[in-house]
């Protein structure tokens, strides 16, 4: 497979009036089959690039942005050279050839940009897109597909009176919480609404925001199949009354719409959850200060009401048609998943510890930032090992205010989620949100809230050299919240 990916300046129609000027990848098949890339219309999301697992591809990337980027595949297990390391973008004008193979599960993968300080406003403007890896274990189980296989793309925006993006994530108060937009889009679109017909569904949703966490549930509080999470499906379906979705994680669904009647309408909505970040819990002085704040921060350009995180809000309809489709039953195993053993870690004692902190409005790992080639000695690990990793969120001596949550994303590998900690002071918001977590499955991102430290487990295999890992919060990894690691031969 062979493809074109292009960066360019585009106008789509978002909402009424003049359209909005935003940077979208296009796409081009070169060579391979009609499918591999299905548009959005009138959306500034880039293709969906479908993939079989063990398929070599090759993606020319040609940057017509006026400013540096590369193209990072989320997810996906690469060489380093082909995983979009800020070292390797290019200037508008310029491209940068892809070629690897895929190595990975089944799942929804996706990309976006990653150039040094300005991934923000690059995935902000509009540069990013699902990249769905197929694979025969998947194949055999019959999911819901084609049509009925509909990807849900989450991104908060802000428009000014003319139509246009507003981006506030350079203002203190966004780069301490990460912008957050005041209204949702969904594939690219204000209030969505998706046609579906009385038969199930496979919903594959992306929190492609960047910084916003959502707290998904069904409108009529119906509990949500979850059936894969980032690194692909999990072994059996599981309930839950609703999903936490940090930037960059992706949760698939089963939605079953057999039994509503025509006509019905189904909202998918995000919850109320407490976050201590946005002075939005307990409605304190405090918080309404600093909500005060942000809001003069937006509105003289026309932003206008703000919407902190964690409010409850409406995502997108689900509108149910006449056509009843043949039942389709959920299968009661989905897939095997190779599962980390803690005893099979070299370091089972003794974690590799980072600690993602705010010290004096800086993001830091470990009290340090991003610099381009840097690696510490902690931060070099061996091929074909198993280790534990620790990530603890704590902020030294700082208000309880500044205790954000962090989307931890590590680059070029799957890993898997050990135990979640939280402090007791943080015990009340965690039970409000604590079922939303699903830790079942291959992750590659994962939310680090306020007062908790995580185990995890990874794996190295295959590539030695530099990777990323950092906050999804892209404010916060623009800023610096981000480091590499090396994997060598033999430590
Ligand atoms: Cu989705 Cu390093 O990023
Ligand atoms: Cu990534
Ligand atoms: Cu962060």
């Amino acid at each position: 497979m062979d493809i074109i990916l292009r960066a360019a300046t585009e106008r789509v129609n978002i909402l009424p009036g003049s359209p909005t000027p935003v940077w979208a990848y296009g796409g081009e098949v070169v060579s391979g089959p009609g499918d591999t890339l299905s548009t959005f219309e009138e959306s500034y999301l880039g293709p969906v690039i479908r993939v079989k697992k063990g398929q070599r591809i090759r993606v020319r990337f040609i940057n017509e942005i006026d400013e540096e980027s590369i193209v990072h595949w989320h997810g996906l297990h690469v060489p380093p050279e082909m995983d979009g390391h800020p070292r390797f973008a290019v200037p508008g004008g310029r491209e940068y050839v892809y070629e690897f193979e895929v190595k990975d599960r089944a799942g929804t993968y996706w990309y976006h940009p990653h150039p040094h300080r300005r991934t923000g406003p690059q995935v902000y403007a509009g540069l990013a897109g699902l990249f769905i890896v197929s694979d025969e274990e998947e194949a055999a189980l019959n999911l819901p597909s084609g049509r009925f296989d509909i990807p849900i793309v989450i991104q908060d925006r802000t428009f000014d009176r003319n139509n246009r993006l507003l981006y506030t994530g350079g203002f203190m108060m966004d780069a301490m919480t990460g912008f957050l937009g005041n209204r949702v889009l969904v594939n690219g679109k204000a209030d969505q609404k998706i046609s579906v017909d009385r038969g199930a569904y496979r919903l594959r949703v992306l929190n492609g925001s960047n910084a916003r966490i959502y707290k998904l549930s069904w409108g009529d509080d119906l509990p949500l199949t979850v059936i894969g999470t980032d690194g692909g499906l999990v072994e059996k379906p599981i309930a839950k009354p609703y999903v936490m979705l940090g930037p960059g994680e992706r949760v698939d669904l089963w939605a079953d719409f057999s039994n509503y009647e025509s006509g019905s309408e189904i909202s998918l909505k995000s919850l109320y959850f407490p976050d201590s970040s946005s002075g939005f819990a307990g409605g304190m002085m405090r918080g309404r200060g600093m909500r005060g704040m942000h809001r003069r921060e937006v509105s003289p350009s026309g932003g206008g009401e703000y919407l902190p995180s964690g409010a409850e809000f409406h995502l997108m309809t689900f509108v149910v048609g006449n056509t009843r489709m043949p039942r389709l039953p959920l299968p009661e195993r989905l897939s095997q998943i190779d599962r980390f053993q803690v005893e099979e870690a070299e370091n089972t004692r003794n974690p590799r510890r980072f600690v993602f902190s705010f010290d004096h409005m800086q993001p830091t790992i470990n009290g340090k930032i991003f610099e381009m080639n840097e690696v510490a000695p902690n931060e070099v690990v061996s091929i074909d090992t198993t280790e534990l990793w620790e990530f603890v969120n704590r902020s030294g001596g700082m208000m309880r205010a500044m205790q954000m949550p962090h989307p931890v994303h590590v680059h070029g590998t799957q890993f898997q989620v050990v135990e979640r900690k939280v402090a007791p002071e943080y015990s009340g918001d965690w039970r409000q949100i604590r079922e939303g977590f699903i830790d079942e499955g291959n992750k590659d991102t994962v939310l680090l809230m306020p007062g908790m430290e995580m185990k995890v487990l990874l794996r190295f295999s295959d590539y030695t050299g530099l990777y990323l890992y950092h906050c999804h919060n892209l404010e916060h990894e623009d800023l610096g919240m981000m480091r590499n690691y090396r994997v060598e031969k033999n430590v």
